[in-house]
């Protein structure tokens, strides 16, 4: 068995395989510009964030239903508790949705009916965190917060995804602030294409307890000693990275140096039915490539239990952490 661990930086939308698609595609009559699903998995090959991100969109017009969204979250629960995920925090695109004429009341339950049932069915505790589009405006990102009020027992945070240079965190002052009087925990993906100025402007303007990605802090000595500092937890997804070219090659992403300097990182998947792995996939691919051993392995088990949203559970979190310091890598 897998090392348990917490996914803290998961897009749903992300997680749909080329066969459901296709299933979903046929299901409610949408029509997809691709032969097959090896057809599909040909376009798999990106150059940036927004090469990807144009065939995420396009994808995901296959989601209709309360049942589709169902389905697409059962489908990732199944394969993360398969590698070793014990506690998952979801993010969803709401404004991808909506733009469509899809509700965030058919979203939310939808994935709910999944989420809710994920415990007893599959082992894993779930959150849920509605993500922003930092390429739409700031007022449709309020238009979306305002529609999740009535689902908000759902919801226990937010975050800002999407293209990110030239969207920076300060467009969402706003947003991040009324978010905040409704009690939602804050994150944001910041310093994945972006500057590390990014990551400095999504803790001191909009308030994030953990940053998506933060990659690029590693180009400022100074952000990074102030995110030792603070603890701030970095969620980092190395196959992501390699995948849309924000590093080379895996053996050239910095994780061990993050680790040495005394980051809180994480190792999560992202977009794993795009970028060739799951959670346990992209700790199987640290260890192989970058040489992390056992107690490196143990630590990033540990610092996802410790940087999830789990306050509300601590009993939970301390069963989780025992699991981790139990675990035997034979
Ligand atoms: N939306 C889905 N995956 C994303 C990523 N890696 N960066 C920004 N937005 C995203
Ligand atoms: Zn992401």
């Amino acid at each position: 068995m897998p090392i348990p661990k917490a996914e803290l930086h998961l897009h749903i939308e992300g997680t749909l395989e080329p066969e459901l698609a296709f299933a979903l595609a046929a299901r409610n009559g949408v029509e997809l510009p691709y032969a097959d699903t090896d057809a599909l998995r040909e376009a798999y090959r990106f150059q940036d964030l927004q090469s990807f991100l144009n065939l995420y969109y396009e994808l995901m017009t296959v989601l209709r239903t309360e049942r589709d969204f169902e389905d697409l979250a059962d489908a990732y629960l199944a394969r993360a508790a398969a590698q070793g995920v014990r506690h998952a925090e979801v993010f969803f695109d709401p404004q991808a949705h909506l733009a469509r004429g899809v509700g965030m009341g058919t979203v939310v339950e939808g994935l709910w009916r999944a989420l809710g049932r994920s415990e007893e069915k599959h082992g894993v505790s779930t959150r849920l965190i509605m993500c922003f589009l930092r390429d739409e405006s700031a007022e449709s990102a309020m238009a979306a917060l305002d529609a999740a009020k009535p689902h908000l027992d759902r919801i226990t945070g937010v975050g800002l995804d999407s293209a990110e240079v030239g969207h920076p965190p300060a467009k969402f002052r706003e947003v991040y602030e009324a978010a905040a009087a409704l009690g939602l925990r804050r994150v944001a993906h910041a310093g994945e294409e972006g500057p590390p100025e990014y990551v400095t402007e999504a803790l001191d303007v909009l308030g994030v307890e953990r940053v998506d990605h933060g990659l690029r802090c590693v180009e400022d000595p100074a952000l990074v000693e102030r995110l030792v500092r603070e603890r701030v937890p970095l969620t980092l997804c190395p196959l992501s990275n390699v995948r849309l070219r924000t590093v080379d090659t895996l053996a050239d992403h910095p994780l061990p140096a993050m680790l040495d300097a005394g980051l809180l990182c994480t190792v999560n998947s992202d977009d794993p039915a795009y970028f060739g792995g799951y959670a346990g996939d992209n700790f199987d691919a640290v260890r192989e490539t970058l040489g992390l051993g056992p107690e490196r392995l143990r630590e990033l088990a540990r610092n996802s239990f410790l940087a999830s949203f789990l306050d509300d559970d601590e009993e939970r979190r301390a069963r989780y952490l025992a699991e981790v310091e139990a675990y035997d890598f034979g």
